[in-house]
């Protein structure tokens, strides 16, 4: 986890980071990057300690960590406060997951920002749920969600 007065510390890693990555990114999406992840109330970097040479397969690390996230989102909205899990090519920087303690193959799975919402958040339009569910009945299943 990062807070307090660290956060402004790694928000200069992110947006080393993003320079490395995205050199030509404009003045304000660099800025807004910074002011995010320095300003957040506390950040938790979700880390994935992959074993290649384990018997769990390493997609399933992977997912385990994506269903951990999950709950600690749910543990966040139960109890009041708002999460939001967000990712993006800075992720994959050596440089900063060396720092968060995750040498190779260490990655992360994102981050999640905690904070306490100061508004209700309008749900969006929902896709509809017979496109993603089916009872299998001895044929393939052609999905909606599929269809052209
Ligand atoms: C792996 C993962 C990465 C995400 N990365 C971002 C992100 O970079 N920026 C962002 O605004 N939201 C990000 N989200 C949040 C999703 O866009 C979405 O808001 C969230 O999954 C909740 O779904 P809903 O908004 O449809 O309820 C991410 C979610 C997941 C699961």
């Amino acid at each position: 986890m990062i807070k307090g007065k660290h956060r402004e510390a790694f928000a200069d890693l992110v947006l080393e980071a993003m320079e490395r990555q995205e050199p030509d990114a404009p003045k304000a999406k660099r800025e807004k990057r910074h002011h995010r992840f320095s300003t957040m109330p506390a950040i938790i970097a979700l880390g994935m300690h992959i074993r290649h040479d384990h018997k769990i397969p390493v997609i399933e690390q992977e997912m385990t960590v994506a269903a951990g996230a999950m709950n600690v989102l749910n543990a966040l909205h139960a109890e009041g406060f708002g999460g939001m899990w967000v990712t993006g090519p800075f992720c994959e920087d050596r440089v900063l997951l060396d720092a968060l303690g995750l040498p190779e193959p260490g990655r992360i799975a994102g981050f999640i920002f905690v904070g306490t919402p100061e508004k209700v958040i309008e749900d969006r339009k929902r896709p509809d749920i017979d496109d993603y569910f089916a009872i299998w009945k001895g044929e393939t299943i052609v999905f909606g969600a599929d269809a052209d």
